[in-house]
């Protein structure tokens, strides 16, 4: 298969790439950040998938887009929102034009799991109950988990399935819903087929690092690295599911396989994670031992727009398109931290 992977140097893009070409495919990578020359199996575009020429042409002769290439993290403050909408949103409308013009009818879309807020709570007390966006007076006053709004108490968060609610927190969050959406709608009216791959907190080889945009891994290596504890917000307690780069990668390789098959729906959406889920304080713990560092810090700090918990049910991947899994939890962050700094972007 000829696949086109849009932002294709980037930390997921690039583990995308290396497991196409090991799977016999061939690749074009469009990015728009400056790169080698195109080699014997990977041919380089650089350019924006905002930039409507670049991007056409990077489509000739190409089976199926996987595109990758986006504005990610949650952001440093509201003046991000305009990049985030501009990137991610403004990039996934002229993709998609470009496809329909290049007659490229098959998409495989990185989303994130941020598409449903706070995801689904239990009161003890009313069942099942939305949970509004958390307070800036409520933060501040260290009350971290959503509360029933009917009578106050703390919610216990569930698994969060394809079909609940989108529900976003922030603008990263948003402007990846509009992709979806624009995503779906293109699907619909060319008759193209998509996936749509919602991913969790991914980490692994070749993170971004020192930048306000890399994830929390990647932040509290570098903290340990430096020989400084990791900083660790809110109580702790917020729980993700640290889901490898690896398995990510797998993940749409088996999308793209899904995707070209006739059978598959207009436009299908997965959970990408690697059910494992921890505190984000469990994370600090297990990379300060594995590199011998101090003792993680909690803090008590807060972001505004930061979701309590984000855990999600990624078994419809499994089930309809065989994917599993394949790193743990406590390998892959043993492998982080041993991991050489000079190999991290
Ligand atoms: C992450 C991704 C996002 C993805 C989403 C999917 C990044 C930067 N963000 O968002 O692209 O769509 O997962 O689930 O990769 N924290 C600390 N100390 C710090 C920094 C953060 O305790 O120094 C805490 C945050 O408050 C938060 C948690 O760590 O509770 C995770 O933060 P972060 O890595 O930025 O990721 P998400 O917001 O979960």
């Amino acid at each position: 298969m000829r696949i086109l992977v849009t932002g294709g140097l980037g930390f997921i893009g690039r583990k995308i790439v290396l497991t196409a070409l090991e799977g016999g495919h061939e690749v074009r990578i469009l990015d728009r950040t400056p790169a080698l020359p195109s080699t014997s199996t990977v041919d380089v575009v650089t350019g924006d998938v905002t930039d409507a020429a670049a991007t056409e042409a990077a489509l000739d002769g190409i089976d199926v887009v996987c595109h990758q290439a986006a504005k990610v993290g949650l952001g440093v403050n509201l003046q991000d929102m305009p990049a985030y909408v501009s990137d991610n949103d403004g990039g996934t409308a002229v993709l998609l034009a470009a496809m329909h013009r290049a007659g490229v009818d098959r998409l495989v879309l990185a989303s994130s799991m941020v598409v449903y807020g706070e995801g689904r709570y239990d009161c003890p007390e009313h069942g099942r109950q939305p949970a509004p966006p958390r307070s800036k007076q409520a933060l501040g006053a260290g009350q971290f988990e959503p509360t029933c709004e009917l009578c106050g108490t703390p919610m216990t968060p569930g698994l969060v399935q394809e079909d609940a609610p989108l529900d976003p927190r922030n603008a990263y969050a948003a402007s990846k819903i509009a992709q979806e959406h624009l995503t779906n709608i293109w699907a619909n009216q060319t008759g193209g087929r998509a996936i749509a791959l919602r991913y969790h907190n991914v980490y692994g080889p070749g993170m971004p690092q020192d930048t306000p945009y890399a994830g929390v891994a990647s932040i509290f290596r570098s903290a340990l690295l430096g020989g400084e504890a990791p900083q660790v917000f809110e109580d702790g307690q917020q729980r993700r599911d640290f889901v490898h780069v690896a398995d990510v990668a797998r993940a749409n390789i088996a999308s793209i396989n899904a995707v070209t098959r006739d059978a598959t729906a207009p436009y299908r959406a997965y959970n990408v994670g690697s059910g494992e889920v921890r505190s984000v304080h469990d994370m600090a713990r297990a990379l300060a031992e594995a590199l011998d560092g101090p003792e993680p810090v909690v803090t008590g700090q807060f972001r505004l727009g930061d979701v309590r918990h984000i855990t999600a049910d990624s078994h419809r991947l499994g089930r309809e398109l065989g994917w599993i899994p394949g790193v743990s939890f406590a390998d892959g962050m043993r492998e982080l931290a041993a991991e050489r700094s000079d190999s991290m972007t």
